[in-house]
Parts: structure tokens; sequence; C-alpha cells
């Protein structure tokens, strides 16, 4: 199978053949500019499928520890714009594919290197002390977005299972539903999602299980019930709605990396100086906005708290 991760030009908030497309359609009506413009606008918002609000999460505190050089991305489009390929590989059908996605009743097991295997329900992690935090997102192909997450830092979550001092990773593995989500039948992707850190990235105080964002609990199109934030790395070392974390003393596979070993690596930090191998990785654009590019950051700007974990790089 020739596998194809989207090129960079079709990550753009409006797709370059999209935008041609109405083009056409419009000067075929022989349309003005400022028509055009009202038209493509009216268009697009009548394309667009609604989105029922998740409840709001009621008890948190805002943690201000890692500050953001960037206003918060539009929170339309961080909700219109997701990558989740049980869903669908074009981003803006997840939003309708995944309406009414659901794991019920939801548990997170914490198995493995553990003194203490847990079981986890979503009252139990609700119960815990949440916490705001808005961190800068970088996603492998060259688009970014700022977003305040809800939820628990991922150490305090492992720390209840008390790892083994034979843990060295963390193995997490998002949900397998093929009835929910039919693209899992396809055999050709390794089907579920998994993702692994080392343990010492896991216990980093910026490594976060996001149960909400923008003050309420996720839309399944973000990965819910819970989803895993790592603000230094690209963002497919995140997966989505997790339903296991596996503590082992060898490392765990990866859902890309599997696929593409040559262009997926397992550490995957943010470096501008390290081009993806079909394109560059110097710049990056910011969703829901209007296509300005602006410089990728190292460890997208947290070196402060994770450059001393990678002592070669
Ligand atoms: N998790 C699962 N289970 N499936 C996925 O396809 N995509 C990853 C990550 N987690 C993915 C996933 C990628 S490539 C990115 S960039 C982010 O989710 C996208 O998150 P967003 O849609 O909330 O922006």
């Amino acid at each position: 199978m020739v596998f194809r991760f989207p090129e960079t030009r079709d990550v753009s908030p409006t797709a370059e053949s999209d935008y041609k497309t109405r083009r056409r359609f419009l000067t075929s009506l022989g349309m003005g500019t400022a028509g055009a413009m009202a038209t493509v606008a009216t268009v697009r918002h009548w394309r667009r499928p609604p989105i029922t609000p998740q409840p709001r999460i009621e008890n948190f505190t805002r943690n201000y520890t890692f500050p953001v050089d960037r206003p918060l991305t539009q929170q339309d489009a961080v909700l219109r714009f997701n990558n989740f390929y049980e869903f669908a590989a074009d981003k803006r059908s997840v939003v309708q594919r995944s309406r009414g996605f659901c794991l019920d009743p939801y548990t997170l097991v914490i198995d493995g290197l553990v003194k203490r295997p847990l079981v986890l329900g979503l009252e139990d992690l609700q119960a815990m002390q949440l916490e705001e935090r808005v961190y800068r997102f970088r996603c492998v192909e060259a688009w970014a977005m700022t977003v305040p997450w809800v939820g628990i830092p991922l150490a305090s979550i492992l720390a209840r299972a008390e790892p083994t001092e034979r843990a060295k990773y963390v193995a997490f593995e998002s949900f397998l539903d093929v009835a929910q989500a039919p693209r899992q039948a396809n055999l050709s992707f390794p089907w579920p999602y998994r993702e692994g850190l080392q343990i010492e990235e896991a216990m980093n105080p910026l490594a976060f299980v996001a149960l909400g964002l923008y003050g309420r609990f996720l839309q399944p199109q973000n990965g819910a019930p819970l989803r895993i934030v790592l603000p230094w790395k690209y963002g497919f070392k995140g997966p989505k709605s997790v339903v296991k974390m596996t503590l082992s003393a060898t490392r765990p596979p990866s859902f890309w990396h599997t696929l593409q070993p040559l262009e997926y690596g397992f550490t995957a930090n943010v470096d501008p100086a390290v081009p993806h191998p079909r394109w560059s990785q110097a710049q990056e654009i910011e969703i829901g906005g209007w296509g300005q590019r602006r410089p990728t950051l190292k460890f997208n700007g947290y070196g402060e708290w994770v450059a001393h974990l990678y002592p070669r790089s």
C-alpha cells in the first residue's frame, strides 16, 4: 500500500482545489469580487454541519506556568478542522462522520509494569483536580493552533498506578469499534491507533491528558472523552479517545511510525531544522487565520521544560 499523508497545500483552511472550483463557479455567474466574497462566505457557512455544544466543565483552576506568545485560535476552526483517521482522511468531514461517536461505558485501563493496575471511569477522572492550560499545538503537516485544554497532568494519572522501576515506556491505545468507526475495518492500517512515550517524557510536567477544550468537554472530533496533549511534539504523538495506557520495558509501536517509519519518527519533537521528507518544517500556518506563515519554534517553544530530555539534539 502506498500511503500518502495529505500534502501541505491540502492543510490550508481552504484547500486550493476547493477555492478554484468556487471561483470558477462565481465567475460563470459574472459576479464581482465583493459579491463573490459574500457568496463564498454564505456557501461556506451553509455547508457547515451544526455542532451541538458539549456541557461546560464547572470546576477547574487555571495554570499559567506555560506562557504562550499568540492569541487563542478561533474555537470554530479547532472544532471543524481535524485529523481523526478512524472517521475520515479529509479534515473537514471528520466533524460530520464522528457525530454521535461515544464510548459508553468508558473506562481507562492502566496496566503493565505497575504496582496497582487501574480501571478508571470517566467520573473518577472528572473528580481529579482539573486545570486549564493554553498550549501551542503543531501538526506535522505544518499547521498550528493555540488551544485552552482542560484536563489533568499525565504524571498525576500514571502515579496512581505506581509504575515499577522496570517501566521505561508508556504505550497509549485508542478505541477500537468498527461499528462506530467503519474505517477501522480497513486492515491496511494497524488499528487501533497507538502511540508511545519514554517514561521521562510521560512524567514531564507538560504532558497532559485533556478532557475538554474552551471550557467544555471534548467533542467527538477532538478525541472525546480523553486525549493526550504533548505540546513540544508533533500532534500525531497525542492519540485521541484513549482507552488504555500500558507501562512497558520495551519501546511500544506507534501508528504512523509503523506505516511510514522514514517519515514519522518515534520521538517526533517539533524542530524547524529537520524537514519532513516531503515538506519543510521551517514555517507553520495558523488554522482559522488568513494563511499567514510564521517561523516554527524548536520544541514548539517549550525547550525550557523539555530540552534536558534530549541532550544530543
Ligand atoms: N488520534 C487518533 N486516535 N487518530 C488520529 O487520526 N490524529 C493525530 C492526533 N491524534 C489522530 C489522533 C494527528 S495527526 C493530529 S494533528 C491530532 O490528533 C489532531 O487533533 P485535532 O483534530 O483535535 O486538531
